[in-house]
Order: structure tokens, then sequence, then C-alpha cells
């Protein structure tokens, strides 16, 4: 089966999504709530697993918190990150501490050589990519042979549930309200169907090593009793779906 992709409204993926005119709310929002916090963050951390010594780029970086994390248990941290003001607070995080970089999965190559990562992340980030093609093969060239790419990326069944008349097979660009410390924001993404993210990951050279729907972090069910009340104790919290994907 293959994607159709449909189109509507601003498409530019080089200037989607404005991050310098709400970075400060969103990396206030995101340090220690449910979705980031407790969530994607530890699960992709879990993910990613023993990283000492383990070379990382993280792409789209954002204020840096996966870095933090990465780099204190060892690992030697590179980030790349379009919006100047979320680079910003990821310097004031990290300091020298990380090697950081503008830049982004935006048309140009990553300003990195051939196979110079064991792992990279993209966390949060593809879903804002019509075309997964090229930035795929670039993160492909970055990493040495076996090395790791870890994903977050919009649920595409969640898509589907809050879109029930949406069809699931389109690639389709849509976009929804958030708000971020008190900030309304409207961010625009690009659904892709299940299959068209597998296809589009083997296509790149990687071989899918898991696909994974995990629970909230131990400590979520304390902190956030509402927000969790219909989670089932042990069960997914269907939000994002994550892949560590092996460069062949
Ligand atoms: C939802 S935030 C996630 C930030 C970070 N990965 C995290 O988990 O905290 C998405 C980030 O992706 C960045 N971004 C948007 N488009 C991008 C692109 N084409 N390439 C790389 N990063 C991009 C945004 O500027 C923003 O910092």
């Amino acid at each position: 089966m293959s994607a159709d992709l449909e189109r509507s409204g601003p498409a530019d993926q080089a200037v989607t999504n404005d991050y310098d005119s709400f970075a400060e709310a969103y990396a206030a929002e995101t340090e220690s709530n449910l979705v980031n916090g407790y969530y994607t963050r530890p699960a992709v951390l879990d993910l990613a697993g023993d990283v000492a010594g383990r070379r990382i780029l993280d792409v789209g970086c954002g204020a840096g918190p996966l870095l933090a994390a990465l780099r204190d248990r060892g690992a030697i941290v590179t980030g790349i990150e379009p919006s100047a003001k979320m680079l910003d607070l990821a310097r004031q995080r990290l300091g020298d501490s990380a090697a950081l970089h503008q830049g982004g999965l935006r048309g140009d190559p990553l300003p990195f050589p051939d196979a110079s990562f064991d792992d990279a992340i993209a966390c949060l980030v593809l879903h804002y990519l019509a075309d997964w093609k090229a930035p795929l093969a670039d993160l492909r060239r970055v990493l040495v042979p076996g090395g790791r790419l870890i994903v977050a990326v919009n649920h595409p069944f969640v898509y589907k549930l809050l879109h029930p008349d949406a069809q699931y097979s389109v690639i389709r660009e849509y976009s929804e309200d958030n708000t971020f410390s008190g900030q309304s924001v409207v961010l625009t993404y690009w659904h892709r169907p299940l299959h068209a993210m597998t296809a589009a990951f083997t296509a790149a050279g990687f071989r899918i090593a898991v696909i994974s729907e995990p629970p909230p972090a131990p400590g979520a069910r304390e902190r956030f009793p509402d927000e969790l009340a219909k989670v089932p104790l042990g069960a997914s919290f269907l939000c994002f779906l994550f892949f560590v994907l092996e460069a062949a």
C-alpha cells in the first residue's frame, strides 16, 4: 500500500513552526511536564540505554534537555537546531559541554562528515517534515555502520483518533492549537501513516530494531493523577511513537 500526499495551507518545511517566537514558553512548559518530562525524554533515554563514550547527535535539540541528560550519562554530545532562540537556551544550559550548531533537516546536508556519530536522535522533529527521504538519508550518512537513529514522532493512530474523518493513509498537513506556559501557539505537522514511516526508514538504509509505545515514566502517576486517571497501570500512554533504527 502506498501513501498519497495531500498538502493544505503553508508547506515550506524550512519556515514552518517558528520556535523563535515561543522558545522560552516551550522550554519552560516542557521542562518537567507529563508529555515531555515524564514520558518522551525518559522513553528516549531508556531506548538509548548505556551511552557512555558514545558520540551522539541530537537533531532539533531545542533547548537541550536531552543533550544534558545524555551528557550526564557520559555521552559526547552534539546538537543542531534551526531556531536561534532555542539554540541560545541550549547554550545557556550546556555551556561548552556540548557542541552546538544552528541548522537542521532543511534541505542542505548536515554540517558533519560521514560516519561521525554512533547515535543520532530526532525527538519530536520528523513530523514537521513533508518529505523524509533526504533527511533520513543524511542522518544515515553521518552515522557509523551499526549506529542508531532514535526517533520519537507523532503517533499516526492518535491522529486518526483525533481526526476520525481524515484518511489515515494520506500523508497530510494539519495544524493543532497548543498552549505553552500560557502562550497560544499553532503547530503544523505532517501526518504520516505507519507503513509510510517504516518504508522511509528502510529505504534510507535503516533496519527497524524497536518500535515502542511506552507507558509514562515512574513518578508520573503521582505527579499527574488527573491526566493519567484513565490510563491503566503499566499501559501505553498513546501520544508518540518511538523507534530505534540501526544503520545498515
Ligand atoms: C517539539 S520541539 C523538540 C525539541 C527537542 N528535540 C526536545 O525533545 O526537547 C521540536 C524542535 O524541532 C526543531 N525543528 C523544527 N523543524 C526542524 C527541522 N527541519 N530540522 C531540525 N529541527 C527542526 C524546532 O525548532 C524545535 O526546537
